[in-house]
């Protein structure tokens, strides 16, 4: 695909002021309780960053998972296994996942439900983008940044054939 432009849908500002409030809500949530966070890479690597940089919350571990799919390129994969697994364990833990994007849903389904056989207190997902427009399975994050029903985004960790991850706002890639 040859990119006629990169169409602006959230500011860095707004996507900033938006992870400020969410920070909050996250501190108000887990206001001194021990919590974990774990980051999905790589896409969730600057929302994950950002927000936890505004948390006051200070009992904070972190951890990171890297998942693969595998099938078409055309459609999201049924199949998806883990390329780097949690290295704390979740038991009895409070545990927030923060991703940049739930799309068709089957990430996040496969994710949230090997880690809720992990015996963690509790398991969240905070999300910077909910997008609707290829959603296979019912998700229902507890922190949502922004919501859109269609477009390729690209930015704030979310990339085009591996580009664009790191600009700070969010874009919409506009094909020629
Ligand atoms: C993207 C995004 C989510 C997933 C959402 O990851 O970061 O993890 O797709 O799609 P879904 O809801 O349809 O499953 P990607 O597989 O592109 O990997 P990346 O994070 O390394 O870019």
């Amino acid at each position: 695909m040859v990119i006629k432009e990169l169409r602006p849908v959230f500011s860095p500002e707004l996507v900033q002021s938006r992870v400020q409030e969410l920070a909050a809500e996250i501190d108000e949530l887990y206001k001194g309780k021990p919590l974990l966070i774990i980051c999905v890479l790589k896409g969730g690597f600057m929302f994950f960053a950002d927000l936890v940089r505004v948390m006051k919350h200070d009992d904070v571990q972190v951890d990171f998972v890297r998942l693969s799919s595998y099938g078409s390129a055309t459609s999201s994969s049924e199949h998806i296994t883990f390329n780097k697994d949690v290295e704390i364990p979740l038991q009895g833990k409070d545990v927030l996942v923060v991703e940049d994007m739930i799309d068709s849903g089957l990430t996040m389904e496969f994710l949230l439900s090997t880690l809720a056989q992990r015996g963690a207190k509790s398991l969240r997902l905070a999300i910077l983008i909910d997008k609707h427009e290829r959603r296979k399975v019912e998700i229902k994050p507890d922190f949502v940044g922004f919501t859109l029903e269609q477009g390729f985004i690209v930015g704030c960790g979310l990339d085009y054939a591996k580009r664009f991850r790191t600009l700070p706002g969010i874009y919409e890639v506009i094909p020629e």
